[in-house]
């Protein structure tokens, strides 16, 4: 008896959980088609909580997929399916939602959009089909003898490149938070960093990798370089030709891998290569391997000392959560009047990566100070006194690096109105209080308003007399057409 109810109770449960096995299965391989044509329309499933395959390549390894963000947004891009990394996503004009409205179609162009909002990104091509090739790239293609290609995604990357892809001067790949970006230079490659509050003059750079260990010497003004991920385990530095001018090596040089690579650069700054090792993403590659040199790795105002982590410049606020500086928007010294900010003073510091940050000579510290006080784009400077260098930091401070020589100092402006932890937590207190004063007010105010209340009773009834004779204005106020009637029949 026992058994067959206990049976009865898991056996539903055993099919309906299978059935859910097999449609997910279905819904991520089998019926994947492996090209679009026109009329092709998808909308996101609600029940997928990661991502929806589209389309797939030959190997079944890649996909372009709904990927669904922050549970109820949805990006369209091509999606390494063992892992779920996505290798490329549409740069999208607008929040597409994770639901009913937002479709995916394929009318010549892919086109994704919804009825509200309308379009929020197209290929703007006229082609026959969509295909995803075995390489991750996306490809809208025309004719089928000789096909031509319309649009592909590797010549729009967004965070990560793969093997093969070619990267131009005229691309850039940025972090998924949309504050890092890599760009070429006549000459190098560069990292940049967006840390004002607009967009007022360019990023800063904070690695730049020149062809150091060459083969070949890049020629500059001999035409733009280009960089590719080799199967072979490196990034080459290409300009003219297939030789690379300039490598540099992964981990796994020369090895033979079992998956794909991919390099991307990361919400910290840093640039990553990976290979996939069929279970996992091996690291075999970073361009910043100190993690003092990351951009900002500390947080805002934060202090980085190798090898013993973070600290705040201020030595009071929490740097273990980055929150050595609370503020909602990075702020703008220009835009609020210069007298805003309070300074703050420290030895034994200096900036990162000072090789790429501007600077002047200045004979003295003071002078070096002087500089920056009266300049509102300037948030601070360092000044190395052996060196007489006079470091400009033009952007909200970021993590400084604390290096113990006391003839390195800096000196630092805080935006006023940035609120630290401790204040938040007075803020607390002035809110209780302040709450105890709004019930105390309440309590006295019924009183008060009883009183009043009488009164008011009182002169209500003579504004109302009033209104006899004003409410025909106040109609014609409201400028309703009625109102105007009334006043020409007047
Ligand atoms: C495809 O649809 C988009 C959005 O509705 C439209 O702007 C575009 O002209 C269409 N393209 C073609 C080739 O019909
Ligand atoms: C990359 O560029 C080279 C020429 O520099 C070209 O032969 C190759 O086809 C390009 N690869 C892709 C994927 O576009
Ligand atoms: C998928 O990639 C793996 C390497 O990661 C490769 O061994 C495998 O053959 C690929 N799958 C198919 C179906 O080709
Ligand atoms: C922070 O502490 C260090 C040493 O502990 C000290 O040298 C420095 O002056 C302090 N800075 C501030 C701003 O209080
Ligand atoms: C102010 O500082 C910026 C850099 O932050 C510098 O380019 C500019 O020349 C300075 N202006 C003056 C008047 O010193
Ligand atoms: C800077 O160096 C000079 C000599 O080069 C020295 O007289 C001065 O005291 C130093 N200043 C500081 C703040 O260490």
């Amino acid at each position: 008896m026992k058994t067959s109810t206990t049976i009865t109770l898991i056996y539903p449960s055993l099919l309906s959980f299978a059935a859910i096995f097999i449609t997910s299965l279905a819904a991520k391989s089998a019926i994947t088609p492996e090209r679009l044509l026109k009329g092709f329309t998808a909308s996101p499933n609600p029940t997928v909580t990661d991502f929806q395959p589209l389309l797939s390549d030959s190997t079944g390894n890649f996909s372009l997929s709904f990927i669904r963000v922050n549970s109820d947004r949805l990006a369209l891009g091509v999606v390494h399916i063992p892992s779920g990394e996505s290798l490329w996503r549409a740069k999208m004009g607008g929040l597409a939602r994770w639901g009913d409205p937002t479709k995916l179609v394929f009318n010549g162009s892919l086109v994704i959009g919804d009825y509200d909002s309308g379009v929020f990104w197209s290929t703007k091509t006229d082609g026959d089909r969509a295909v995803l090739a075995s390489s991750s790239n996306l490809r809208v293609l025309n004719g089928e003898k000789s096909p031509t290609h319309l649009w592909q995604s590797f010549d729009f990357p967004s965070d990560t490149l793969v093997e093969n892809q070619n990267f131009t001067s005229a691309m850039s790949l940025t972090s998924l938070n949309g504050l890092y970006t890599m760009r070429l230079g006549p000459d190098f490659v560069g990292l940049y960093a967006k840390f004002k509050s607009t967009s007022s003059g360019p990023d800063q750079n904070y690695y730049k990798r020149r062809a150091l260990e060459a083969r070949k010497d890049i020629i500059e003004g001999a035409g733009p370089i280009l960089v590719r991920i080799s199967s072979d385990g490196y990034m080459g530095i290409y300009q003219n030709g297939s030789t690379p001018a300039d490598v540099e090596t992964f981990n796994s040089y020369r090895r033979s891998i079992p998956g794909p690579r991919r390099v991307r650069i990361e919400n910290d700054g840093n640039l990553k290569a990976y290979y996939w090792s069929r279970s996992s993403w091996v690291l075999d590659y970073k361009a910043i391997t100190e993690t003092c040199e990351l951009p900002s790795s500390c947080g805002p105002y934060g202090l980085c000392r190798p090898g013993a982590g973070c600290s705040c410049l201020n030595n009071q606020t929490d740097a273990q959560n980055k929150e050595c500086y609370l503020t909602q928007e990075v702020g703008d010294l220009c835009a609020r009047g210069s007298k805003k900010f309070s300074e703050l003073r420290r030895t034994g510091v200096e900036p990162p990566f000072k090789e790429l940050m501007a600077h002047i000579e200045t004979t003295s510290y003071e002078e070096c100070e002087k500089s920056c006080l009266m300049n509102c784009t300037c948030w601070g400077v360092l000044y190395n006194n052996a060196s007489k260098f006079c470091y400009n930091v033009d952007y909200p401070i970021q993590t400084i690096l604390e290096v113990g020589h006391e003839n390195k100092m800096g000196y630092f402006k805080i935006l006023e109105g940035a609120k630290k932890k401790k204040d938040r937590r007075l803020g607390i207190g002035i809110g209780l209080l302040c709450g105890a004063f709004v019930v105390i007010g309440l309590v006295i105010g019924f009183g008060v308003y009883k009183i009043c209340n009488k009164k008011k009773r009182a002169t209500n009834r003579i504004l109302e007399e009033e209104n006899i004779y004003t409410s025909g204005h106040y109609k014609d106020l409201g400028s309703s057409s009625s109102g105007s009637i009334e006043l020409s029949s007047r």
